[in-house]
């Protein structure tokens, strides 16, 4: 089983130390898309879309080329985006309005980036958050992601969320 033989914890300090000291979001972005890619079996494209207006666009990924625009509360990306959410998919298919950039992918999660908004900064655990985009992986395999996967991503999205200075897009 692919899922248990993810080592989380190294991972995540591997995640941690090629974000230290580095605020620039595609250098980030772009950081944590290559060490998904690579070091996690089983996957065929990590990256990040980035909310422009009301459109996720492209950002640093690892993988083949992709689909550059996804209106909010399209495919996976942009209904995650919507909800603010976590959408894990075993079955792309099963998915409706799915948009498929690479044939080969068969499940897929979508986490949201979510940066706390430096208008409405305070102490408070509930402070407000941003919705910056989302962290998008896709697998060949049905049903890749799992409890320890969600768990993980939603840890590296929180990551690259808090450790990076994004720009503000929301005009579009
Ligand atoms: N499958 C995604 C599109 C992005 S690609 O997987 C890289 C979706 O349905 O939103």
């Amino acid at each position: 089983m692919i899922a248990s033989e993810l080592d989380t914890e190294t991972l995540l300090a591997q995640a941690a130390a090629l974000v230290d000291g580095e605020r620039d979001w595609v250098a980030n972005a772009a950081n944590i898309s290559a060490l998904i890619g690579t070091q996690i079996p089983g996957l065929n494209w990590s990256g990040v879309y980035v909310l422009q207006g009301d459109v996720l666009v492209l950002g640093p990924f690892y993988g083949k080329p992709a689909c550059v625009r996804i209106a909010l509360g399209s495919g996976v990306c942009g209904t995650a985006a919507q909800q603010g959410a976590t959408i894990v998919v075993p079955d792309v298919h099963a998915f409706p309005g799915h948009i498929a950039c690479d044939p080969a992918s068969q499940s897929e999660i979508v986490v949201p980036l979510l940066a706390a908004d430096s208008t409405h900064r305070t102490d408070s655990p509930n402070r407000r958050r941003r919705l910056i985009g989302v962290l998008d992986i896709d697998s060949p395999h049905p049903a890749r992601f799992g409890a320890v996967e969600r768990a993980f991503f939603e840890s590296v999205a929180d990551l690259l969320a808090r450790s990076s200075d994004w720009p503000d897009r929301t005009q579009g």
